[in-house]
């Protein structure tokens, strides 16, 4: 059995929850096959909560000392807020180690291509968990695109893609807000999410963007915005924006995010159209993907009386396809098997045997999001300007 060390930096949400259930679930599927991940280590900042994490979770041990811990280690996993992640990757990356970093890979264009050049030097495996690839829904949205169910000859496409929660009325405290993480703001936090997921669907990269950004002035109850452009938005990490994305061959998707967008938990929604179809999925509601066929892959036309949008259950995986779903047709799998399914995929790299229907988000990939995020960016300064994505 080929063992992975795993080095856990971070115990909050992400490396106390999503990471280490992810990574036990797919050693179930993984050790049948000849590798398993091992969780020899988790490094925190806070000693007491360390214990309790290595209980839950079996770790070997604990560290408040991480870059001790990098040496010993096969993967290096980094759930620190962004800040921290150029640091701690970079050192993994320099360690010749396989590094999975959270998004956004960083808190700047600039240190985001450092990590991603060393990435591509050390020559080692990469992930950044841009987690709703794994969405079932994505994966069969996905299918049908590639199959030709969407799009036509052309290529035409358009859509939108948004994502609004509401816990940011609750107060600024969570470092999601502070600028020392990056002046992205909503952008990093909820748009880097946006921007891969309708990259990864449509296989098609957003080139040039007009985007208007917001930041709250204010808090609580009685919010207030300024505009980006404005001289009071200086310095402040961005709350809101709306940002039309142009692709290469000139078709547009609109992007739309904000974290205090009252009554949305978690309200994810992406639209695509194209000369013979479209779909639609939203978070909330991640058990269906709709589906609308207005032309066959094979051009026939659908009869007129017979269009009409398809709810399509995607916890069935139907005998083929690659949908993330192990479970019994009709129960859909949630938020932390979409990480299951990404951590599935990289022990199978590992392994020497990827599968081909599915390559895990890398470095690279995660700078040229970061990138997209950083035109959002500097187009809000510049009240909408048509920015090229560096
Ligand atoms: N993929 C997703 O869907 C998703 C969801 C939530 C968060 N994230 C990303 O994950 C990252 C962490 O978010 P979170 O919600 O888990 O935050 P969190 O505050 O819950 O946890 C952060 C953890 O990092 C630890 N930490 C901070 N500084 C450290 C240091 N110097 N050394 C060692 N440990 C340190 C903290 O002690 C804490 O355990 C962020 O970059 C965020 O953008 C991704």
């Amino acid at each position: 059995m080929r063992q992975i060390k795993v080095l856990m930096i971070g115990q909050g949400f992400m490396g106390g929850i999503a990471h280490p259930r992810a990574i036990l679930e797919a050693n179930l599927q993984l050790r049948p096959k000849g590798i398993e991940f091992v969780m020899d280590c988790v490094a925190g900042t806070n000693a007491e909560k360390l214990a309790v994490t290595q209980r839950a979770y079996g770790y070997g041990r604990t560290s408040t000392h991480w870059q001790k811990e990098v040496g010993k280690a096969d993967l290096v996993v980094v759930t620190a807020p962004n800040k921290e992640h150029a640091g701690m990757a970079l050192a993994g990356l320099k360690a010749g180690k396989a590094v999975v970093c959270e998004k956004p890979l960083s808190s700047s264009l600039e240190t985001a291509r450092e990590m991603a050049a060393s990435a591509k030097k050390a020559g080692v495996p990469t992930m950044v968990t841009f987690c709703y690839q794994g969405a079932p829904a994505a994966l069969e949205a996905r299918r049908l695109i590639q199959g030709g169910a969407i799009l036509g000859k052309s290529g035409y496409f358009e859509g939108t893609s948004e994502f609004l929660q509401d816990w940011g009325r609750g107060g600024r405290s969570n470092f999601r807000f502070h600028a020392e993480q990056g002046l992205g703001g909503v952008i990093e936090d909820l748009g880097a999410h946006q921007v891969d997921l309708v990259q990864f669907l449509l296989g098609k990269k957003v080139v040039e963007l007009s985007a208007q950004t917001r930041v709250y002035d204010g808090d609580g109850e009685d919010l207030k915005m300024v505009r980006g452009s404005d001289r009071k938005a200086r310095g402040k990490a961005v709350d809101a924006f709306e940002a039309v994305g142009y692709f290469d061959n000139g078709c547009a998707v609109t992007f739309r995010s904000n974290r205090t967008s009252t009554g949305h938990k978690a309200f994810f929604e992406n639209s695509l159209h194209g000369n013979r179809g479209g779909v639609c999925w939203e978070l909330e509601d991640q058990g269906y993907l709709k589906f609308y066929s207005h032309t066959r892959p094979d051009g026939s036309k659908v009869p007129d009386r017979e269009r009409g949008w398809t709810h399509i259950h995607v916890s069935d995986p139907g005998g083929g396809g690659h949908m993330n779903t192990d479970t019994v047709p009709g129960l859909i799998n949630g938020y932390l098997q979409y990480f299951r399914w990404q951590y599935l995929h990289l022990g199978l790299q590992l392994l020497g045997q990827p599968d081909k229907a599915y390559t895990v988000p890398t470095f690279a990939d995660a700078c040229q999001v970061q990138a997209v995020s950083d035109a959002i960016y500097r187009s809000g300064l510049k009240d909408g300007e048509l920015t090229k994505v560096r």
